[in-house]
């Protein structure tokens, strides 16, 4: 089976697929670190060096990759990967377990203000605009996440509950 994540910068992605891949004994595969692995540079340089657009085209090339790579898996996605190109299109051509995991602009604020420096769209971003990005920009991607055959919230719970809950909806 193979099980993907996907959702906003923060929301808890690499952490929650960590935990279910442990519940469900399956590998778990972070699409930023296999780009990193492959790339031998972190998001962030490919980002300063060759640009955004590369990067997505990149994130493109490395999510075809790493679907068509592994049958049994938990994946979790970049930020934006559901939202380029045909991203979303790829995604279900080879599952249909992919997971939106929904956070509010306050859960996501309180965490990426604490991890901004390494996050590099947000980075530049004074603290006190971080809401108001976060807003506009979720209001954009919402129409992409929102394509997920699932969703759960995950504001005010532990990823051990929503762990479980993601295979409370896959049994
Ligand atoms: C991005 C999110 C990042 C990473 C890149 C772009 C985005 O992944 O792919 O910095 O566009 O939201 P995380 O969501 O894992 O931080």
């Amino acid at each position: 089976m193979l099980i993907v994540l996907m959702g906003y910068m923060g929301c808890g992605k690499s952490s929650i697929g960590k935990e279910l891949s442990e519940n469900m004994q399956m590998p778990y595969i972070d699409l930023d670190d296999f780009i990193e692995e492959k790339e031998g540079k972190t998001v962030q340089e490919i980002f300063k060096t060759r640009g955004e657009l590369f990067f997505r085209k990149l994130e493109t090339k490395s999510l075809k990759e790493l679907l068509s790579l592994y049958k049994n898996a938990v994946v979790s996605l970049g930020g934006g990967t559901p939202c380029y190109g045909n991203n979303l299109q790829i995604i279900h051509q080879y599952t249909a377990h992919d997971f939106y995991l929904k956070a509010n602009i306050d859960t996501l604020t309180a965490r990426l203000l604490s991890e901004k420096s390494h996050r590099p769209l947000i980075k530049e971003i004074k603290d006190e605009e971080i809401p108001e990005f976060i807003r506009k920009h979720l209001f954009e991607r919402n129409f992409y996440y929102m394509k997920a055959n699932h969703m759960i919230t995950v504001d005010d719970k532990t990823k051990t509950e929503i762990a479980l809950e993601i295979q409370e909806k896959l049994s």
